[in-house]
């Protein structure tokens, strides 16, 4: 595991634009699976500030979505969907992205759909993942199943909590869907970002703890091409 510390967000959202961009420029036609939430949203400002120089062309590769509130579509703030329209997909060609519909009644349709899209691109080549108060990722919700492919989750009671910080009110969210982590594992290159004093401690289990499944992001520990970008509150637990 690759731990790289910045002084603060901003840093850290620089560094990890620039390791996406180096990535995406050298693999044109690889799938990448970026999180919605908010620790990647100065990442994306800073990716879409390069397309725009020409520095990377975000057209070159094609997204899949991570995850997404079961009852919540495009129109909806806080939907993963329009996070990740507003902040990247709409620079991009539609046509390379696919992103869950989280208004679709059939769910177990939305996951082969999904499946299908990341099956025909190779799997996943480059995942940039959050980590989440109770340890998720994407909504892999604490003792999370192996699960390769996509499938429905109950939303853990800290997940639903949080929610509130993307739909700035409460929203009766009980269901999101996800790719599973056997599928995130297997992606080539993961890179894990985390900000804040909030983050630490979850920080410092996921990485230096128990590998778990009642923490998710602890069973990427052992990945092969594992990346950690952190800023210095996030950090400020880890015994490095
Ligand atoms: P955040 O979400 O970036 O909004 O903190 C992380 C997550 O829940 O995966």
């Amino acid at each position: 595991m690759n731990i790289i510390v910045t002084q603060n967000y901003d840093d850290l959202s620089l560094k990890a634009a620039k390791h996406a961009a180096e990535f995406i420029n050298a693999n044109p036609g690889v799938l990448i699976c970026f999180a919605a939430g908010n620790t990647p949203l100065g990442v994306f400002r800073e990716l879409v500030d390069m397309h725009k120089r020409n520095e990377v062309d975000l057209s070159s590769v094609y997204y899949t979505g991570l995850d997404e509130w079961v009852g919540l579509g495009i129109e909806d703030e806080g939907s993963c969907i329009k996070v990740m329209h507003d902040a990247l997909y709409d620079f991009v060609s539609k046509e390379n992205v696919l992103m869950f519909d989280g208004l679709d009644p059939d769910t177990e349709g939305q996951c082969r759909k999904a499946e299908d899209w990341i099956n025909r691109h190779g799997g996943i080549e480059y995942a940039l993942l959050g980590i989440g108060m109770n340890g998720h990722v994407g909504f892999n919700e604490p003792r999370t199943p192996d699960v390769e492919g996509c499938f429905t989750v109950s939303l853990d009671d800290t997940t639903k909590s949080v929610s509130m910080k993307y739909f700035g009110k409460e929203l009766p969210v009980t269901t999101g869907i996800t790719i599973g982590w056997r599928t995130l594992y297997n992606s080539k290159k993961v890179v894990f970002l985390a900000s804040g004093k909030e983050k630490a401690s979850i920080t410092a289990s996921s990485l230096t703890g128990l590998n778990t499944p009642d923490i998710p992001a602890s069973l990427f520990q052992n990945h092969p091409d594992l990346t950690v970008i952190v800023d210095k509150d996030a950090a400020s637990l880890i015994d490095i």
